[in-house]
Formats: structure tokens, C-alpha cells, sequence
């Protein structure tokens, strides 16, 4: 087999060093060193060979992270032409489209970006929409996260679980996850003032959830204003207890105690980004992929 080497970026160490491992691939760790007007260098630790993978995630600070993630891939440009670049949670992908005219669609930006610095491949996890996927002009793939979710999920032991989205965009995540988890689900139906970000729940009351353990299953979480309104709606429909399941746990500043105080037993997420919640090691699927 020819030689693999993994570059971990610091905002994907540990999920780097799981994939290297997986891949039998060596391991090439950054030393970063931010400078106090904000600018980082970075150094690799060691020469990369054969073909090269570059793991960097790009939650916040998402701006530092992308460049980092940018970087590395020029960096390994010059050992090799074949970069594959993973970007385990991709920043920006919410900016697919012009919502309002006028808008920049930035995650068309970001590709431009990805495949000028030297990436030949980009691999996603969890991607917002796959109408982002149609801004690479280099070969990108999206794997899910949902599958090990919901087996981590399963494991929990619910009471007559139901999954649940907390919109119609993500109905076939739900679905997706229903059908791993072994049961069923529905939608709700959620609108987001695209000035002032307030979410709100327009499905009207539901008979289905009384007395059942939900999954509410998400993309995302940032601010969890999402999670917080919708678990609200069904703690009124006198369900059971509300557990979530997301690929990606932002939990901007204190949305896990502010999704916790709404009534939700416990947050589920995958490694994309890593925190207390990030439970589920999203290497194997990645490592599929490759
Ligand atoms: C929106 O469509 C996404 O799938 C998430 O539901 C949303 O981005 C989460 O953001 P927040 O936690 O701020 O409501």
C-alpha cells in the first residue's frame, strides 16, 4: 500500500490522530503560536509522505481555523499533489444560497479558497444543505454522522422513542436516523426571521409524542435557540423526556445550559467538533471515505 500521511490541524488533533490510526497512516502533528496581533504560525512537526490528508475542522474561531486549515493544505502542496483536505464541520456551509439580495454566498468563496491553496479532494461531515456541495469544482464528498448517532442513541434505552426534527429542511435527516434507530418520525415546522435570527415553531398541537422519549435530531447546534423552542413546544405536548442528537455541537456561549434548563436530558454529538457533548467518533466513516 503506498504511504498515507495524516496532518493534523490543532482545531482536529485528537479526530486526526484516531483517522491516522485507522488509516495505518502516519501521524504529522502542528505547533501553533499565535501572535498578539492575532496572526498564527504554524509548523509542521515533521515531513509529510505519499499522499496527505489534512484534518481541520472550522468552528469558531471559524475565520482562524479556515486559515489554518488553508495553510496546511499549501503547506502539504509542496510534498505532494494528492491533499485530500477534511473539514470534519465545515464553517459558512448555512451560506449556501442569497437568502436576501445583496447577500454574499460565502461558502462559494471558501471552495474557491479550498482548491486554490492545493486541496485536490475536500471531505465534509454533516454538510448544512448538499446545494453546498455544487460550489466545489473539485471532487467533494459529504458523510454522515447519523448512523453512529443513532446507534449511540440506542444504546440510551429510550421509552417508545420517536425522532423528531425541529424543521422540515432536515425531514430526511430524521428519516435517515429513524431508519438506523428503528422507529419512526416527524417534523415540525420552524421560522427563522431572516433579519433578526428569532426562530419560532408554527406546527400546531400534536397527539403522537404524549408520553414518548424524542430524539430531536439537528445538523447543528449553535445558539440552540432552535433546540430550546422546539423542546419547549413538546414539553407543552406532555411528551417524555427530550434527548438531541446533532453532528455539530457549537454551543455558542452558554447554549448547553440554557438547551439543558429547557427540559432536554442530554446532548449527543459527534467529534466534528470537540467538547462535552462530542461522544461520537466520526474517524471510522471519514477514514470509509478515503
Ligand atoms: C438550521 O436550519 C440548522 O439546521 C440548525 O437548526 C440551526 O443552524 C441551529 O442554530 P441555532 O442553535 O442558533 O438555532
Amino acid at each position: 500500500m503506498s504511504a498515507i500521511t495524516v496532518i493534523g490541524g490543532k482545531a482536529s488533533e485528537d479526530l486526526a490522530r484516531k483517522l491516522a490510526k485507522k488509516l495505518k497512516a502516519s501521524f504529522v502533528s502542528t505547533e501553533l503560536r499565535v501572535f498578539p496581533d492575532g496572526e498564527s504560525k504554524i509548523t509542521i512537526s515533521s515531513k509529510p509522505k505519499g499522499k496527505i490528508i489534512v484534518v481541520n475542522s472550522t468552528y469558531p474561531p471559524v475565520d482562524t481555523n479556515l486559515l489554518q486549515a488553508l495553510s496546511l493544505i499549501a503547506k502539504a502542496k509542496q510534498f505532494s499533489n494528492q491533499i485530500i483536505c477534511v473539514i470534519p464541520y465545515l464553517g459558512y456551509a448555512r451560506q449556501d444560497r442569497e437568502f436576501l439580495p445583496g447577500e454574499v454566498v460565502t461558502l462559494s468563496v471558501i471552495a474557491k479558497l479550498l482548491s486554490s491553496a492545493g486541496a485536490s479532494k475536500v471531505i465534509v461531515v454533516d454538510m448544512h444543505s448538499m446545494l453546498g456541495l455544487n460550489h466545489f469544482t473539485i471532487p467533494v464528498r459529504n458523510v454522515s454522522a447519523v448512523p453512529d448517532l443513532a446507534n449511540h442513541l440506542k444504546k440510551m434505552r429510550l421509552k417508545n422513542p420517536l425522532v423528531v426534527s425541529p424543521d422540515l429542511g432536515g425531514k430526511e435527516r430524521a428519516k435517515e436516523f429513524a431508519k438506523f434507530y428503528g422507529t419512526d418520525y416527524i417534523a415540525l415546522q420552524k421560522q427563522r426571521d431572516r433579519k433578526t435570527g428569532k426562530v419560532q415553531i408554527m406546527t400546531a398541537n400534536l397527539d403522537g409524542v404524549k408520553g414518548r422519549d424524542l430524539v430531536l435530531v439537528d445538523d447543528m447546534i449553535s445558539t440552540g435557540g432552535s433546540i430550546i423552542k422546539a423542546t419547549q413546544f413538546l414539553k407543552k405536548q406532555k411528551c417524555g423526556k427530550v434527548f438531541v442528537a446533532c453532528t455539530h455541537a457549537l454551543l455558542i456561549d452558554n447554549a448547553e445550559q440554557k438547551i439543558k434548563k429547557s427540559g432536554v436530558s442530554a446532548i449527543i454529538s459527534a467529534n466534528t467538533i470537540p467538547g462535552s457533548t462530542s461522544l461520537v467518533d466520526v474517524s471510522g466513516v471519514i477514514a470509509k471515505a478515503i
